[in-house]
């Protein structure tokens, strides 16, 4: 029996059934909890963190975070135990601790470019619409219609005012509610307090961030200098000034959607190019894999690699000199090569289910070179569908119960080890 095999911990055959009924034990236990907003006292907005906090937490999925040692040096730790990708009730946790708490990307200025632009999104139970006002002041707020709860806005694009599509209540693009229809008799009623209920916003370069977490005050936007250095940590200057660069113009969007926990695409993304040669042999001759680094900070890895070694036989080359992979905690990726950057937003969509939205940004000097553009779109896509693969693989295998945690790979990995710590930090609160 070989070093390796006697160090795998074996999962008990019979763990998936426990593993099952305690979960969903957890999620009716959860049920019973007020749902964030579900009911807010109409004088009294309230953030998602509060009204969590208030709920008790889903216990299940607590013991499940302890099963991770993030003590232990990246040499001889554990990777999180498969439970963390498969269990309904940790990713509610996850929902409570990480994502309903900071900042979030959750689009890009592009979408909300004009005054009347609007686009809605939905992370975790929130439903959110962001929304550029007559005076170009820009506004977030709960996608939810104060008479009942019909979502409100769909989709992107430009409007005047919200009107909503269940009973005809209208709301200004600052949230006033400017019109409740066929109400005459109503008492106790007054319309200042039935407003949309407004969510913290912020830009920095071309991304826009929610915060769910804090209560807000009248005035939501937040200074880009202050929500930058909340969401980034320490690496605000870094970022700033290698990574984000605000003369590339906004291309085009693509998404996927992904059989997979969401955390099983970042940790790829965090495998200091591990994965590279073995998995996108296309990518792999562009880039001198021998050359990669990874640093990490305080909410933030950066992986760098050079490129330039590419065998095209022409002299297409979309990578350049040097590609730089930045990871914002905990679901946002940079990646900046030659005269593109383009973004991936992560998002649950359930245990086993995310979305990836990739947004790509161009020099301006090559938006109308249809074939260097068309050529690029192919390549990345090319390797997103390969990473599509590779994710849903590794699902499969974390649902088998031959499997339960695995090891780090010391000298690559140490982007994936620190993600998986912050995880754990944030996730005991
Ligand atoms: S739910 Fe919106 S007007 Fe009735
Ligand atoms: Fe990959």
């Amino acid at each position: 029996m070989s070093m390796a095999t006697t160090m795998l911990v074996i999962k008990p055959l019979f763990s998936p059934l426990i593993h099952h009924q305690s979960s969903r034990t957890a999620r009716l236990h959860h049920h019973t909890i007020p749902t964030p907003l579900r009911r807010v006292p109409t004088h009294l907005p309230t953030s998602l963190a509060s009204a969590a906090a208030a709920a008790a937490p889903p216990s299940a999925a607590e013991s499940l975070v302890d099963d991770f040692d993030p003590e232990l040096p990246i040499e001889e730790a554990l990777t999180p135990p498969s439970s963390w990708y498969t269990d309904p009730s940790f990713l509610d946790l996850e929902l409570d601790r990480i994502f309903y708490r900071g900042w979030q990307a959750v689009g890009c200025t592009d979408q909300v470019k004009s005054p009347q632009a609007f686009f809605t999104g939905r992370l975790g139970s929130v439903e959110f619409v962001v929304c550029r006002d007559d005076n170009g002041k820009i506004h977030a707020f709960h996608n939810v219609c104060r008479h009942h709860a019909s979502l409100l806005a769909s989709g992107s694009g430009k409007k005047s005012c919200f009107v909503c599509p269940y009973h005809g209540w209208t709301y200004a693009l600052n949230g006033a509610l400017l019109r409740a229809t066929r109400i005459k008799g109503i008492r106790n009623f007054d319309v200042k307090e039935f407003g949309l209920i407004p969510l913290k916003v912020a830009t920095w370069g071309p991304f826009v961030l929610l915060n769910f977490e804090k209560d807000v005050s009248p005035n939501q936007e937040v200074e880009s200098d202050i929500a930058a250095k909340e969401w980034t940590g320490s690496c605000v200057d870094i970022l700033g000034n290698s990574c984000i660069d605000p003369s590339l113009t906004y291309l085009c969007r693509r998404e996927y959607t992904l059989e997979c926990n969401w955390k099983v695409f970042c940790d790829n993304y965090l495998d200091g190019g591990y994965h590279v040669p073995y998995a996108h042999k296309g990518l792999a001759s562009g880039l001198k894999l021998d050359s990669y680094s990874t640093t990490t900070h305080e909410k933030v890895s950066l992986q760098i690699c050079e490129g330039g070694s590419t065998d095209n036989a022409d002299d297409f080359d979309r990578l350049g000199v040097k590609a730089l992979y930045a990871f914002i905690y905990p679901n946002f990726m940079i990646n900046r090569y030659g005269p593109w950057m383009d973004t991936n937003l992560v998002l649950p969509l359930g245990p086993r289910k995310c979305r990836v939205i990739f947004d790509y940004f161009l020099k301006d000097s090559l938006e109308d070179d249809k074939i260097f553009v068309e050529r690029s779109l192919q390549d990345s896509e090319r390797v997103q569908i390969e990473d599509i693969v590779l994710c849903e693989g590794v699902q499969k295998g974390l649902e088998s119960p031959a499997y339960c945690s695995g090891r780090y790979a010391p000298t690559v990995e140490n982007a994936m080890y620190h993600f998986h710590g912050l995880l754990y930090r944030n996730l005991k609160g």
